[in-house]
């Protein structure tokens, strides 16, 4: 049998402290671009893990009777906040399947109509802001957290962060952070070191208990209007039953799941965004493309219809090639359910394998020119000739991403208001630095916006 490339490493701590702390994605992608077999092994503090990049070797990882998603670290740090969240939740603990259920009809095309006039209000207080700071240097990601967190709030729990209104990002967001990056480092740390770090473990818990106090401020204020029987996430956890066992969500999991919610609903999106605005910058080419389409399908100051968005062309295939270029869920997980090979390296059962999307959205089995920025991959006569697993932004099968069409909808809005009222540029000629605290952002990312006369 074929042995599994891994770099060397020391006893009992194997490769962990090869890892830097806060970029372990960028040394893992890196470490991609050494092994051509398409896969390494890691010995995190004892748990060896397979990292995966060969499209044919994912496109195996994806069949859901070998492999299956099961709550190991990171996750089962995060866990800590997110309970058994939908994220977190094991796939065979009860509660998953009843969340699944009982949400999936505010995932559907139906639903995305219905938030759509709640996405557009917040989309014009983003456009009403940028208008108030033309020639300023914008910091793109924060006002893209603000965006996504407001839209996810209202739309899925009716509850106003209001951020456009304050300077400050909210204290949520700080706790968010600061909670996902000590994730992430305990992840790459024994569990002695851990325990010492008495400040760290401090702060852990305060911004856990933040962000708990305000998901109980949420349900809270929501108890005492109710909204006669909304069809929104948090009305939908309060009042639905599981169609399956008639069962209604346990309390504790609905605060799990209003967390889950406010973190993977906009931390995401906001990325997105934020990377679609580079890649644009970067490409003037393509993004005279996206101009001369908003000037075609939304001409005039008329608040575009749900529709119209859903015509949009250019700016779903610049989304697509984002996603493609800069996921910003780098990796997700799975675990072999019995002893079996994968491209003919052993897997034993239980052995966890890491799917790198940055590796696997540039490998040259799936892609041409992997690191060239073109939206025409995504033209639907070249889409057909994808490798089927070459592509995984949103994860897979059972376990895939339910905010795939909530997040792409908010994205295509979002772009196109922008793009229909100004024009951009980037004086300071940002050169990409990525933050990493578990998804990936551009840090320290501005551009400068004017108001654009249409076919300018
Ligand atoms: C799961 C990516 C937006 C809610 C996932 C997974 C990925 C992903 C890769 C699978 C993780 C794994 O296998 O461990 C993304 C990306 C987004 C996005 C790239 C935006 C561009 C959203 C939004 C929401 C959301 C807007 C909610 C409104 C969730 C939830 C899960 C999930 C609840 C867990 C699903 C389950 O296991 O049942 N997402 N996501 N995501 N996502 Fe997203």
């Amino acid at each position: 049998m074929k042995q599994i490339p891994s770099p060397s490493g020391l006893p009992i701590l194997g490769n962990t402290l090869q890892i830097p702390a806060h970029s372990p994605m960028a040394h893992f992608t890196e470490l991609a671009g050494r092994y051509d077999e398409g896969l390494f092994q890691l010995d995190l503090l004892g748990r060896k893990v397979v990292f995966v990049y060969d499209p044919d070797m994912v496109a195996e990882l994806c069949d859901e009777t070998r492999f299956r998603k099961r709550i190991e670290p990171p996750l089962s740090i995060v866990r800590d906040f997110s309970g058994d969240g939908l994220f977190t939740a094991e796939l065979d603990e009860p509660v998953w399947g009843q969340a699944h259920r009982i949400l999936m009809p505010a995932f559907s095309q139906r639903s995305m109509k219905a938030y759509y006039p709640q996405m557009l209000e917040i989309a014009e207080r983003l456009t009403a802001s940028w208008a108030a700071r033309q020639g300023e240097d914008l910091p793109v990601s924060d006002d893209m957290t603000r965006l996504t967190l407001d839209v996810i709030s209202l739309t899925g729990f009716g509850y106003r962060f209001e951020s456009f209104r304050s300077p400050e990002l909210h204290p949520f967001l700080k706790a968010m952070g600061g909670a996902l990056t000590e994730a992430m480092v305990r992840n790459q740390q024994l569990p002695v070191v851990t325990k010492l770090k008495r400040r760290s473990e401090e702060t852990y818990r305060q911004d856990i208990a933040t962000m708990r106090e305000l998901v109980d401020d949420v349900i809270r204020r929501r108890r005492a209007e109710p909204s006669g029987g909304a069809k929104d996430l948090l009305g939908l956890m309060l009042e639905a039953s599981d169609p399956l066992t008639g069962e209604r969500l346990p309390d504790a999991n609905i605060r799990d799941q209003v967390l889950t919610f406010l973190i993977a609903g906009h931390e995401t999106t906001s990325g997105l965004l934020s990377f679609a605005l580079y890649n644009l910058l970067r490409h003037p080419h393509t993004l005279a493309q996206a101009y001369d389409e908003v000037d075609r399908l939304l001409p005039g100051d008329e608040p575009p219809t749900y529709e119209t968005i859903m015509k949009l062309d250019v700016i779903p295939r610049v989304l697509d090639e984002t996603l493609r270029t800069w996921s910003p869920i780098p990796a997700f997980a799975v675990t072999a359910l019995e002893d079996t090979t994968v491209g003919g390296y052993p897997f034993p059962a239980g052995t966890p394998a890491v799917i790198v999307l940055p590796a696997l959205h540039r490998h040259p089995k799936a892609w041409e020119r992997p690191e060239e920025f073109d939206i025409d991959r995504w033209l639907p006569e070249r889409k057909q000739e994808q490798h089927p697993a070459g592509y995984k932004p949103f994860g897979n099968g059972e376990r895939a991403c339910i905010g795939r069409q909530f997040a792409l909808t908010e994205a295509r809005l979002t772009l196109a208001m922008l793009l229909r009222r100004f024009a951009l540029s980037d004086p300071s000629a940002y050169r990409m630095q990525i933050k990493q605290t578990l998804t990936l952002k551009p840090e320290g990312f501005t551009l400068q916006v004017r108001e654009r006369r249409p076919h300018e």
